[in-house]
């Protein structure tokens, strides 16, 4: 757009180093506590250890998700290519105060799971991912991030939306979640509804999920051992789903 200049201006340029653009298109972080960390043990008796992402892993993920989401059955194929955008977002800093767990199962990428924090009090749940199938590595990674939101963050509450049935079936119909007027009330994800879950109903009746879904907690007294072993996360040689 171009309109002239109501006063007589002495230089008819104004330019702006990117460094000054930066602060205004990157949303100013909230102090968030992080991930400490935790270990749960499957039903194979194999140990999922779950950490936070680090930034410098996002490229990487970015390439597996790339080919996750050629797979068109079971919405891989949408659920992939937002998830490549959300790490993207995360990577480039245009997302506001995002979260990204990993699950790690011997030291290769197993599930994923992110969100962000629309406030204080409101965690927006974005994706989950299960890398392996069968073993209930999703169930596990959602639950994880929605204990990190109620229990960790202090937020008031969670919401969800879903594309996919098993997505849906795990935790729309899995944690009894109602769901805000529709259309009034739109999740991020294309406008879906809105799922919810307070934090009074996270203490009465959630909490125990992942106990009923896989027979253990989170455990975060993280041995050593498995820390080092899951340091470096490596990419499985092919896609699993
Ligand atoms: C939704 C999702 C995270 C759930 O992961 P999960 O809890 O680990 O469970 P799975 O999807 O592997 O399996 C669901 C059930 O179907 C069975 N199943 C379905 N497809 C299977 C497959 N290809 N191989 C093995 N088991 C399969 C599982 O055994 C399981 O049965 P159970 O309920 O008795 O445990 C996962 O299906 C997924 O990543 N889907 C694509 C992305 C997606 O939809 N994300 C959620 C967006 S709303």
């Amino acid at each position: 757009m171009r309109l002239d200049p109501p006063c007589e201006v002495s230089r008819p340029q104004v330019t702006f180093d990117v460094e000054e653009i930066e602060p205004i298109l990157q949303a100013p972080p909230m102090d968030l506590v992080p991930w400490p960390g935790a270990t749960i043990e499957l039903k194979d008796g194999r140990t999922l250890y779950i950490r936070e992402a680090r930034l410098e892993e996002a490229p990487m993920m970015m390439d597996y998700v790339m080919k996750v989401m050629q797979s068109p059955h079971d919405f891989y194929d949408v659920v992939g290519a937002r998830v490549y955008a959300e790490l993207a977002g995360w990577y480039r800093k245009r997302l506001k105060d995002p979260y990204v767990l990993v699950g790690i199962l011997d030291g290769e990428w197993a599930g994923f799971a992110n969100g962000r924090l629309m406030s204080k009090e409101i965690n927006i749940s974005l994706h989950t991912m299960a890398l392996m199938r069968g073993l209930r590595i999703g169930a596990i990674m959602y639950y994880a991030k929605a204990y990190y939101g109620f229990e960790l963050l202090g937020n008031e509450e969670w919401w969800a939306t879903y594309e996919s049935y098993n997505g849906w079936k795990r935790w729309g119909v899995g944690m009894a979640q109602p769901s805000y007027p529709w259309p009034e009330y739109q999740h991020e994800l294309g406008g879906a509804r809105v799922y919810y879950v307070t934090k009074k109903y996270w203490d009465v009746s959630i909490k125990d999920y992942v106990r009923q879904m896989v027979g253990a907690d989170l455990d975060f007294d993280v041995p050593d051992e498995i820390v080092n072993a899951n340091e470096t996360m490596r990419l499985p040689d092919e896609v699993m789903v």
